[in-house]
């Protein structure tokens, strides 16, 4: 694989939260002044009206100011009408998508964008294929923009990715990405703790999403409808293209909250991975392209390690949680699912009460919803002009996960540089994507899509 990219350009943490909008005005190049502070009326567009993006526009609507609705767009009507009806029955007042700002197809999100005006937000919440799609023209049109984690499965679309969240830094949009753990109050305060020491130096890091089977992993055989390509976006887990697969999808928050504790993203990845179950509890065949088990090791440039375990299996122990180790002693990060209260630290190896050192405040004491939190960091940013762009450290959370992911299924080592260079492409030409185009991945006669042969296929995932 050819080195476009080098890590040793990006060996730390990449600029969060807009340094690289800092960078840019150095350079003196223009910023333009987007909202006055608690001025201006701030309007959102959603693309994608699906679970999260409904729950991403609501806590948009939450807001103070506070941001309206006004236009909406998905590839499939019945998704948009659903989403439209539970937001204006929450939000009567602030939800304004007339009929001919409601946009149906590929290029609804044209029309959707179309109807913001610079500073206003666009959010995306289709399955990560389509995210450089969108993102591209929300930066063509000065648009800020909030979208969900995964951003990209692949090495061309991460470095794609990574040059447009630069370009969006130079026109000074603002850019929120859904790795929510990051807005947490409790993993912000841990940290600060870490970072003052307090666990000594990260050596070791775990992260644990094992569960049942969720979300649309694990998929029978094409029904024959919809059309292909849509059912497949339809059940976007079963598709590397789509969604980077369950281990990326379910994994990422953990991924990347670890390694915002050790401040750095590791250089190289090496696991193991099977399925175990290849048939439904009704003896069906499955058909996509996931494992049920992923357990990856990922090297930090210290030599520091970070353990990542994903399972989704019926019946297997459920364990939905993470830790950092240092050499004074370590944290809970998140006691149960992405980033769950309370976080705490101890003076040894083991959670136990008499080494606690700190916990976190239980929620009663004050809200802490990372989703909520998230866009308040957003909205203050357009509201007072303060730099802020988390493109770049999505992209590099995205492609980590996705290096697991990657090793687990050619079952080779693989270092970080590898995986951003690699020239396979998963959805190519997902700009041009129409009702009729052929799905990405195409079935064999049995109806099954091609799945990783960790030592067979070694040099692509399938
Ligand atoms: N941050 C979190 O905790 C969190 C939680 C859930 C989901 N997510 C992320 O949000 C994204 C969506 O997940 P979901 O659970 O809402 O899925 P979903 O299937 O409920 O919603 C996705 C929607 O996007 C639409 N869509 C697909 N392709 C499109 C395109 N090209 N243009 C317009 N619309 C398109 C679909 O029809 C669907 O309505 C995923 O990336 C997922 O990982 C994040």
């Amino acid at each position: 694989m050819k080195s476009l990219v080098s890590l040793s350009a990006h060996s730390a943490l990449p600029p969060r939260s807009g340094q690289l909008a800092a960078a840019g005005t150095l350079a003196g190049i223009a910023l333009p002044h987007v909202h006055a502070a608690g001025s201006d009326q701030v309007n959102v567009a959603l693309i994608g009206c699906g679970g999260r993006g409904g729950g991403a526009a609501s806590n948009a609507m939450n807001q103070s100011g506070p941001p309206r609705l006004v236009a909406m767009a998905d590839v499939f009507e019945h998704r948009l009408k659903t989403s439209y009806d539970t937001l204006k029955r929450k939000h009567k007042d602030q939800v304004d998508v007339t009929d001919d700002r409601k946009f149906i197809g590929f290029d609804a999100y044209k029309g959707a964008m179309d109807c913001l005006k610079k500073g206003d937000v666009a959010i995306f919440t289709t399955p990560l294929a389509f995210r450089w799609v969108h993102f591209k023209y929300a930066i063509e049109k000065g648009l800020n923009v909030f979208m969900e984690k995964p951003l990209t499965a692949d090495g061309p679309t991460s470095r794609r990715m990574l040059a447009l969240a630069a370009e969006a830094s130079k026109k000074n949009l603002k850019v929120g990405v859904g790795l929510k753990s990051r807005h947490s109050r409790a993993l912000q305060e841990l940290h600060k703790r870490i970072q003052d020491g307090e666990i000594g130096d990260i050596t070791m890091l775990r992260g644990y999403r094992m569960q049942g089977p969720i979300g649309s992993a694990f998929s029978t055989k094409w029904p024959g409808q919809p059309g292909e390509l849509m059912w497949q976006i339809s059940r976007f887990h079963s598709f590397l293209w789509a969604s980077g697969g369950g281990f990326s999808d379910f994994c990422i928050h953990h991924v990347d909250h670890l390694c915002w504790m050790k401040n750095a993203w590791p250089v190289k990845a090496q696991a193991v991975g099977a399925r175990t179950y290849r048939t439904s509890p009704d003896g069906a065949p499955y058909v996509d392209q996931n494992f049920d088990s992923y357990a990856v090791e990922y090297t930090f440039a210290d030599g520091a390690k970070m353990y990542m375990n994903g399972r989704n299996m019926l019946g297997a122990e459920p364990v939905y949680c993470s830790f950092a180790h240092g050499t004074k002693g370590m944290a809970i990060v998140s006691k149960q699912g992405d980033c769950g209260r309370p976080s705490s630290t101890y003076r040894s190896q083991n959670p136990a009460n008499e080494s606690l050192l700190w916990k976190s405040k239980e929620a009663k004491d004050g809200p802490d919803d990372p989703f909520l939190n998230e866009w308040a960091a957003l909205m203050d940013a357009i509201r007072n002009d303060k730099p802020f762009n988390e493109a770049a450290s999505g992209v590099y959370a995205s492609a980590v996960t996705s290096m697991g992911r990657y090793a687990a299924h050619t079952g080779q080592e693989v270092t970080f540089d590898e995986f951003l260079n690699h020239e396979h492409e998963y959805a190519p030409g997902a700009d041009k994507f129409t009702f009729d185009s052929p799905a990405p991945v195409q079935a064999d006669p049995d109806g099954k899509y091609p799945a990783p042969q960790p030592g067979i296929k070694t040099k692509r995932e399938y």
